[in-house]
């Protein structure tokens, strides 16, 4: 594992880009697994800076979306497709048909996670899959205690995580209870991990990710046993690390 101490934000987000900008120009063709939340977005935005300089050209690139939540349309403005597009891919010269995010109109869950699976396994698995972290340690919407086995799953949201995620919407009635997530198993076949973390409130999750048990409480813990893992995080993530 290795760990990047970054000064803020704005700092992580440019490691971040960078490493994420390396990965695509060494693998134009590579497969991004990509994550959504406030954490990605600086990083997002420096990519879309460097692609409009003409640095990075991701017309080869295909990407795999961790997680949707279950119920909300593709234009639902709270959906993770209409957040990624917002933020990242109406900005690059993606190819949409490239572009692959769990399906929150699916009501059967089991057709949908099969699809998914599917999804994954026949675009040749994930060159580099980027993760935020939740403050209970959830990477995706894989929440305290599930399973480290699982492929794509529908889980029921914490309440901790609908009231994190409630910021995003005008009532906290609005959020899904449920979400499609790509399971820990999937996220540990991909062949390289970049997490990323700021803030104090990501402290307790980080610390006890990299440096306490591997354990489903916490589930990026388990990252301690995959074999290429980069974190970028800020001091403030890192505060309870005192050797890094
Ligand atoms: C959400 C997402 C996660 C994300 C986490 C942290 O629940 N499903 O993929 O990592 O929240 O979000 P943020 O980056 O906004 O702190």
């Amino acid at each position: 594992m290795k760990i990047y101490k970054a000064k803020d934000y704005n700092d992580m987000s440019r490691k971040a880009a960078n490493i994420l900008s390396a990965q695509v120009i060494m693998k134009p063709d590579a497969v991004l697994g990509l994550a959504t939340g406030s954490t990605p977005l600086g990083a997002y935005s420096q990519l879309v800076e460097w692609y409009k300089k003409g640095d990075i050209d991701f017309s080869l690139v295909t990407t795999v979306n961790l997680d949707e939540y279950k119920g909300l349309t593709k234009d639902n403005p709270q959906s993770y497709y209409r957040f990624m597009c917002e933020n990242f891919f109406d900005h690059i010269n993606i190819d949409k048909k490239n572009v692959n995010i769990p399906d929150g109109t699916q009501e059967n869950s089991d057709i949908e996670c099969e699809r998914y699976n599917n999804v994954i396994r026949s675009v040749g698995g994930i060159d580099m899959q980027l993760l935020g972290i939740g403050g209970n340690g959830h990477i995706g919407f894989n929440e305290p205690g599930c399973a480290f086995e699982t492929e794509t799953h529908c889980v029921k949201l914490t309440e901790s995580t609908i009231n994190a995620n409630s910021r995003f919407f005008d009532t906290i009635d609005e959020v899904p209870k449920e979400a499609y997530t790509m399971g820990i198993k999937s996220i540990m076949q991909a062949k390289k991990i970049l997490l990323i973390a700021s803030g104090e409130n990501k402290a307790k999750a980080l610390y006890e990710a990299i440096c306490g048990p591997v354990t489903p409480k916490n589930q990026a813990s388990i990252l301690q046993l995959h074999n290429d893992v980069t974190i970028v995080a800020d001091e403030a993530a890192l505060a309870l690390m005192k050797y890094v």
